[in-house]
């Protein structure tokens, strides 16, 4: 692996769930990373993120820099050709050639407006910093997905099913406010990565980007959905079909203990941060059925794999 930009550039799926799934297990330092220094670049705020790939890297001998770019650096400018006389004052190209001096690998979160669909799906962020840099660059969250998260929820079901084809529904839930896809978009392309029997619901006009949803079956009736289903994973995203809006805040869609009935003792899931009785009910997150905890866990192992294949590729 060169970079760790989307979930295409895992090579062997299976042989990195079980690296990750061997280091959790070894839980031992290692010093493939000694000398080498990962700088973590924070455009939008983090808590499960940061702090695991910080401790992923140290867990492989490396040092590392975090900086929250959005706040504490210079204004970026991303355009080829512009004429930097407004608030930017340090352009990518200086940026990332920079950055690389000092790090063996760059990391960047960097979240969507949900102005523009256009302009989201290019990743102007974190495409720039791949084609300025000249070492590899991970995704930290992106405008369009989240890839080390969909990575941990494929080892927590990996670690958690009791059988070869769990069902596996991905739910819309209510929010306050308009959320990225980003989740769901990763969750989706991972899931159809497993031999699992994969389901989405959501509302109508919640439809998630058709090219990526490919032939998904796609339920408008929760209930429906959730019937046997071994994992339930819940999460707010805004429109894709009207982008960016919320176009509802549907209390029904909230998970509760109640929906879960008609479920197969489903463990449920969500990437954090939730708020409760809002998106997921306290029944149900302070119950036996929550897996939410062991999936921030698993996020330290599933960042050591992937950062330990970079500095393997990269040795
Ligand atoms: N799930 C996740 O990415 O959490 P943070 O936003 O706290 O990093």
């Amino acid at each position: 692996m060169k970079n760790y930009i989307d979930l295409s550039d895992i090579k062997d799926l299976q042989a990195l769930l079980t690296e990750a799934s061997e280091l959790k297990k070894a839980h031992a330092a290692l010093e493939i990373g000694k000398g080498k220094t990962l700088g973590m670049l924070f455009f939008n705020p983090s808590l499960r993120t940061r702090l695991s790939t910080e401790k992923a890297a140290k867990l492989l001998g490396m040092d590392v820099l975090v900086m929250n770019a959005g706040s504490d650096g210079w204004a970026l400018e991303f355009e080829d050709g512009a004429i930097m006389n407004s608030n930017k004052a340090e352009h990518i190209k200086e940026a990332a050639a920079v950055l690389s001096q000092y790090c063996d690998i760059i990391a960047v979160r960097a979240f969507p407006e949900l102005k523009d669909r256009k302009e989201d799906e290019a990743e102007n962020i974190l495409n720039s910093f791949k084609n300025y840099a000249s070492v590899p660059v991970v995704n930290l969250e992106s405008a369009t997905g989240h890839p080390l998260q969909a990575l941990t929820d494929a080892l927590t079901i990996q670690e958690l099913k009791k059988k070869d084809k769990p069902k596996v529904v991905l739910t819309w839930a209510p929010h306050p406010k308009a959320l990225p896809q980003s989740v769901p978009n990763s969750f989706t392309k991972m899931m159809q990565k497993m031999e699992f029997d994969f389901v989405i619901t959501n509302p109508e006009g919640y439809d998630l980007n058709p090219e990526i949803t490919k032939n998904t079956r796609v339920v408008h009736n929760q209930d429906e959905a959730l019937k046997d289903a071994d994992f339930v994973y819940v999460k707010n995203w805004s429109s894709y079909e009207d982008y960016g809006q919320k176009l509802s805040e549907d209390k029904s869609w909230m998970i509760s203990q109640e929906k879960l009935k008609a479920t197969n003792n489903a463990r449920v899931m969500h990437c954090l941060p939730v708020r409760r009785n809002m998106v997921i009910a306290d029944d149900v997150l302070d119950s036996s059925s929550s897996a939410v905890i062991l999936q921030a866990k698993n996020r330290t192992f599933a960042a050591q794999a992937v950062l330990k294949e970079i500095l393997e590729e990269t040795a």
